[in-house]
């Protein structure tokens, strides 16, 4: 007889790598019985894959861990667990600031989750932030074949060795891990056979890629594309330094790799990047532009900035908004500052919130504007669509061009998991819409 199906629900916080581990972990899960669900209310075991970046990120956990109480009153035997960045950082802390928790574990040491699930039912409140040796998903079992969404993310790189002062990653991921090409490869493999056709490779610093055999991103890169049914690969997110010359030559030289490429700078002031401890200048990040312009001319470019870091003035803010004048994005993420315990800012004085604030809206009203921009640039142009999913009219459907932009067009639901062509009609506020060419 086989056991009663539980069921499990994950709610998934921060960044890609944070939704990849979340998919990982669920599939580990029901290889021990565990169903996903949708709702917290029908779960027995429910985690909360947690993000420390900034303090908002990190203080809305605990509100949603709060939120649980009625829950777990009503189901004592309800097991809440948080994983995740807050899980690295705050440890055991977290079981006593609140009692409605029963096991925490750290990004590094998901494949042990089962073993401490069985722990629990022997009335502990097991605690793992441990950075062991042996790669996690060597022991994260896969939950056997689904089919997909054509899209997926791979984790093939985790941690940060470059400490940016005000970033936690460093400390809640570890140090940097390339995970082997041959693994990679035959992951992707298996997502392609599951009907993905579209794989985002993902690193905190994907770029700095480099397994035991030395083999890189770009000739990663290069036997991923060998692969028949897979269509389009990018990748995410690279520090500036680490962009090497056989990345930027894959640009112009690889079809497959799509003309995208996020690439955060932080700031456009030197005195800035150096307190920071990135390690350019402005100057060097313009000239890796130029060179990666050169080699796909196309490419449209995302960015991360942080305004009102400790010690930025109003003319360091202006070098900011002059560099991103210059470099003229397709998309941005941008941020105010917010001080991170135990990283090196921290103690540094904090600038107002108000003034933050303020930058904060000039920037984001200049990149606004960028970005509107690049959408309506693509009005008229013939695109190549990954098709996702249905649209959100009946009869349309949603997809991505190369460029990233999001676009519905007016096509059946056959044609979802296909690169067809779309002729762009218009540009509205978050998407394209576009007319079905040829389903090529
Ligand atoms: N590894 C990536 C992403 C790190 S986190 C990289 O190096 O780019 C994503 C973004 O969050 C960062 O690029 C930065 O812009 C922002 N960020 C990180 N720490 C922050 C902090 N303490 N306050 C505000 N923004 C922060
Ligand atoms: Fe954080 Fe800097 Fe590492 Fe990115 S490169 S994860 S911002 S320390
Ligand atoms: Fe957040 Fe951790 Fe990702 S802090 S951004 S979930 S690496």
């Amino acid at each position: 007889m086989s056991a009663p199906v539980k069921k499990l629900f994950v709610k998934t916080y921060g960044c890609q790598m944070n939704v990849y581990d979340s998919e990982r972990m669920t599939s580990a899960l029901a290889t021990r019985g565990y169903e996903a669900t949708e709702t917290a209310e029908d779960a027995d075991l429910i985690l909360l894959n947690t993000c420390h970046i900034r303090e908002k990120a990190a203080e809305k956990v605990y509100s949603d861990i709060g939120r649980l109480r009625p829950l777990k009153a009503a189901r004592p035997d309800l097991r809440i667990g948080v994983t995740g960045c807050v899980a690295q950082a705050e440890g055991g802390e977290i079981l006593r600031r609140t009692p409605l928790v029963d096991l925490v574990v750290g990004p590094q040491a998901y494949h042990r989750l089962p073993g401490m699930l069985d722990r629990i039912g022997e009335g502990e409140r097991p605690v793992d932030t441990d950075f062991p040796a042996e790669d996690k998903f060597d022991h994260l079992p896969e939950a056997p074949r689904a089919r997909r969404a054509p899209t997926a993310f791979l984790t093939v790189q985790e941690g940060c060795d470059k400490f940016c002062a005000f970033c936690v990653v460093p400390y809640t991921r570890g140090a940097e891990v390339s995970r082997p090409a041959g693994r990679l490869l035959a992951e992707a493999r298996d997502l392609v056979a599951r009907g993905v056709a579209e794989i985002t490779l993902l690193g905190q610093n994907v770029n700095a890629y480099r397994d035991e055999n030395g083999e890189t991103l770009a000739g990663l890169i290069g036997e991923l594309a060998a692969i028949e049914g897979l269509e389009r690969i990018r990748y995410t997110t690279s520090h500036p330094n680490d962009m090497g010359a056989d990345l930027i030559a894959a640009h112009g030289a690889e079809p497959k790799l799509m003309p995208f490429l996020h690439l955060p700078v932080q700031s456009g002031s030197d005195r800035i990047l150096k307190a920071m401890n990135r390690r350019h200048t402005a100057e060097q990040y313009l000239r890796l532009i130029e060179r990666i312009r050169a080699a796909r001319p196309d490419i449209a470019l995302s960015g991360d900035f942080i305004t009102g870091f400790p010690g930025e003035t109003e003319a360091d803010f202006a070098e900011t908004l002059a560099l991103v004048e210059a470099v003229n994005y397709a998309q941005a993420f941008s941020f105010a500052y917010s001080p991170r315990p135990g990283t090196p800012a921290a103690g540094r004085e904090d600038l107002p919130r108000e003034v933050k604030a303020e930058r904060l809206r000039r920037l984001q009203e200049l990149l606004g504007r960028q970005q509107a921009a690049f959408q309506a640039s693509m009005v008229g142009r013939d695109l190549a669509v990954l098709v996702e999913k249905p649209g959100r009219e009946p009869g349309q459907v949603a997809g991505k061009s190369p460029y990233l932009n999001a676009i519905q067009i007016d096509a059946g639901a056959e044609t979802i998991g296909r690169v067809v062509r779309a002729r762009v009609t218009a540009s509205g506020r978050n998407s394209l819409f576009g007319d079905l060419l040829d389903a090529a």
